[in-house]
């Protein structure tokens, strides 16, 4: 520790520290604008400068260490008339544009010219112009108000793992630019509005829609993937206006990814319903709840169930710990163990389907490997911890079968089709077993593991998991969408195992953790089994089930055969047709509940609007459907009482239990890789126009590797046919080296793609 004083307060700090950092943590404002704590140091706009003694300029706060004996005085007239010179020097080419500008009442530029900055200018000359630019449909930019700090151009550098903007020219002629003809597409890419301290990036879709001060700030969980980002609502009129990140440094530090942020517009999409809707003669005609409930009721009570399993009930993986609760509970009472929540997995084992350690221990590993995820559009904004450490460590292997992760330093990236990484972790299991003597039980691995030859690749893999003292092997979420998954997750733990590391899997969604822990699927039959075998009535609860089911032509013929089929949704659209009734619940903002994230942390919230129409949080939906049904025990007068005994239920798994490998026949050939991005994975997100405006070229064609396509004798933009067991489309074909050799990147959960479901085998023909 070292002696310095600030103000003449004496402190002992840490060497190595800047002075901004210990003002900052010593409650002693200096100003800013190009520093921030998560980004590099530019030290550009020279806002921070401050007197030290002895020194005879003035020094930036926010690029000078701390030194022994060091006097510094953030409040001294010498650093006053500096703070004043730097502030009358950037207004200098700022418009005077404070009354139209959306960032009026928020601007870090205009409070700090308040505080520090004189209250005339002398400034006569003529203004600098910069044309604006168009960077997409989710940032405004008036680039004549920018003071270059780079904040946003370094944002998009190290955190968004692409540099997007840049700063070209010099002095007088310096501006913010992209890439010619290029929109910003990074997935974060919004973080860039709450960065920039001035008015020069400001949101696209919430725009004039509201002033700062009009805004009521409620706090609330994202809900698309399992991070549980927290994050700000901001209401106006009972309509949110726009969402910000709410700082928790453990979780989603001070960012949030673009679908956490603009998913809001999907909220008051004109699919969302607003009464109980009935089918009548292939139409749907508005209905009010007491009659809605009647009907359910004759139907439900019609069934027999003292016959077991003669009712089928799907909820989606984003339903709240409480709809999960009460729906197992339902279903118990019916008399039926057919209940999922699991819409695209092909592997059920339930054990370890959790991150195995803390968010913010990720990046204290020695050593990491991740396998089979598509980080960038399954978990955006986890992916930049992986993004930070694999720059900082060079430590970090993957194994996938399409590279989103470009721009990242790797160790080792090896890309190869789903259907090998079972080889290359046995390949990785036979090099740690040469070291460890690990032993292993299994008469099927031993004698898979006599066949693998290990790799180069393999080797380096293993003698870094081997070499290093902390280490992790991270599973994404989509080796549980493989038929071998099981397989692929039972190997790697054998490999956690032999070398003392972490094991975890990253979960798809807000609270598949959640639903897993509440063991919501007592007898583990998986949602594919229950529509296989004949019900006399479906419930399906939050989901799409055309869209967000693996398989549409299962669902929709599930759904056929049944006699009954009630859907529980805030939208309605052309998916629900086989259903019967519709009872419109609230999404996430307009209820309360509780979601646990992949690190199993327990997050509630509570509504930040009230319903829209009559429309009804899931709980209530699922508490007044079991009081018409007259089933006991449901007399719940909030979904905190719903909460308590749903802690009570919570199943203690046994975890790092090893199953037995299971041989499966998995049939080679072509592969389809179902990549969703980020801004397709829910009903909501899929609803945010702007997040859809920018469509990509890309994403209404097919990507293949170019050696594939030599073989399959295609050429680029040709159209194909695809053809699933499910259905054949026709696309067109892009090349694309990021894809493995002998596959085809399909972009599901799209309106050109979904009739192909999800990971099946498929075939394809020159159109
Ligand atoms: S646009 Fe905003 S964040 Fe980017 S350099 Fe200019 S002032 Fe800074
Ligand atoms: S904040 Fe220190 S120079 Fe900009």
């Amino acid at each position: 520790m070292i002696k310095i004083k600030i103000d003449g307060k004496a402190l002992e700090v840490k060497p190595k520290t800047s002075i901004i950092e210990v003002a900052d943590k010593v409650g002693i404002d200096i100003p800013r604008f190009c520093y921030h704590k998560k980004l590099s140091v530019a030290a550009n706009c020279r806002m921070c400068l401050v007197e030290v003694k002895n020194f005879a300029k003035p020094l930036p706060a926010c690029a000078t260490q701390v030194m022994e004996g060091m006097e510094i005085s953030t409040k001294s007239k010498f650093t006053k008339d500096t703070q004043k010179s730097v502030m009358e020097f950037l207004l200098i080419n700022h418009p005077l544009d404070c009354p139209i500008c959306d960032q009026g009442g928020e601007c870090d530029l205009q409070d700090t010219a308040v505080a520090y900055g004189a209250s005339k200018t002398r400034y006569t000359e003529e203004k600098r112009v910069v044309f604006d630019k168009n960077i997409g449909p989710l940032i405004s930019t008036d680039l004549t108000r920018c003071i270059q700090c780079t904040r946003c151009v370094r944002f998009l550098k190290e955190v968004g793992g692409m540099a997007e903007l840049g700063l070209i020219g010099r002095g007088e002629h310096a501006e913010i630019s992209a890439y010619v003809d290029k929109s910003v597409e990074s997935e974060l890419s919004g973080n860039i509005i709450d960065l920039c301290p001035v008015g020069a990036l400001t949101s696209k879709p919430f725009r004039y829609s509201a002033r700062s001060w009009e805004l009521s700030r409620r706090s609330t969980i994202a809900c698309h993937d399992s991070l549980g980002s927290n994050i700000e609502a901001h209401v106006k009129d009972n309509i949110v206006k726009r969402v910000i990140p709410k700082e928790n440094e453990s979780i989603n530090e001070c960012w949030i990814s673009d679908r956490d942020r603009f998913s809001y517009e999907g909220l008051n999409h004109k699919d969302r319903i607003n009464l109980p809707l009935k089918r009548e003669k292939n139409q749907w005609k508005e209905i009010d709840w007491e009659e809605a409930y009647e009907l359910i009721e004759k139907n439900i009570t019609d069934i027999d169930i003292k016959k077991s399993n003669k009712i089928g009930i799907i909820c989606s993986p984003q339903s709240t710990l409480e709809e999960g609760f009460l729906l197992k509970k339902i279903a118990k009472e019916l008399n039926t163990s057919h209940i999922d929540y699991r819409l695209l997995e092909k592997s059920f084992s339930e054990n370890n389907n959790w991150l195995g350690c803390k968010i913010d221990e990720i990046e204290s590993h020695d050593a990491i490997l991740v396998v089979g995820s598509n980080l960038k559009h399954d978990q955006p904004l986890l992916a930049h911890r992986f993004r930070r450490y694999a720059n900082k460590r060079n430590n970090f292997s993957i194994i996938t079968s399409y590279d989103d992760f470009y721009s990242t330093r790797c160790l080792e990236k090896v890309i190869v089709n789903p259907s090998a990484y079972i080889n290359y972790l046995l390949m990785i299991l036979k090099q740690v077993q040469l070291s460890t003597k690990y032993k292993i039980n299994s008469e099927v691995i031993k004698n898979l593991l006599k066949a693998a030859k290990p790799s180069n690749e393999a080797k380096r893999i293993a003698k870094s998991l081997l070499s290093n003292k902390s280490k992790a092997i991270f599973l994404g979420h989509q080796i549980l969408h493989l038929d071998d998954g099981d397989n692929i997750k039972l190997v790697a733990m054998h490999i956690a195992q032999a070398v003392g590391a972490t094991f975890g899997l990253i979960p798809g969604y807000a609270n598949s953790v959640g639903l897993n822990e509440l063991n919501l699927n007592t007898d583990n039959i998986s949602a594919d089994k229950i529509l296989s075998q004949s019900k006399e009535a479906y419930i399906m609860m939050n989901f799409d089930p055309l869209y967000d089911y693996h398989s549409p032509k299962k669902i929709n013929s599930a759904l056929k055969k049944a006699k009954f089929n009630l859907a529980i949704s805030p939208y309605i659209s052309d998916s629900f047709k086989e259903f019967d009734v519709v009872l419109p619940m609230t999404p996430f903002t307009e209820t309360s509940g509780t979601f646990i994230n992949m690190e199993k942390t327990i997050q509630s919230f509570s509504a930040v609007t009230p319903p829209v129409g009559q429309s009804r949080p899931g709980w209530k939906i699922l508490r007044v459907l079991a009081n018409f049904l007259q089933l006991e025990g449901f007399s719940y007068d909030s979904s905190e009482e719903v909460k308590t005994d749903a802690m009570i239920e919570m199943d203690k798994k046994n975890e790092f239990s090893l199953n037995d490998f299971k041989p499966s026949n998995i049939e080679r050939g072509l592969e389809v890789l179902n990549v969703v991005r980020a801004n397709d994975s829910d009903m909501i997100v899929r609803r945010a126009t702007s997040l859809h405006q920018n469509k990509n070229k890309d994403q209404s064609c097919c990507l293949i590797n170019p050696t594939t396509m030599l073989e399959e004798g295609l050429i680029e933009g040709q159209k194909i046919k695809i053809s699933s067991s499910e259905a054949e489309i026709l696309i067109n074909v892009k090349a694309d080296d990021n894809v493995c050799l002998n596959a085809v990147v399909i972009y599901g959960k799209q309106d050109e793609t979904f009739i192909l479901g999800m990971h099946n085998k498929v075939k394809i023909k020159k159109a």
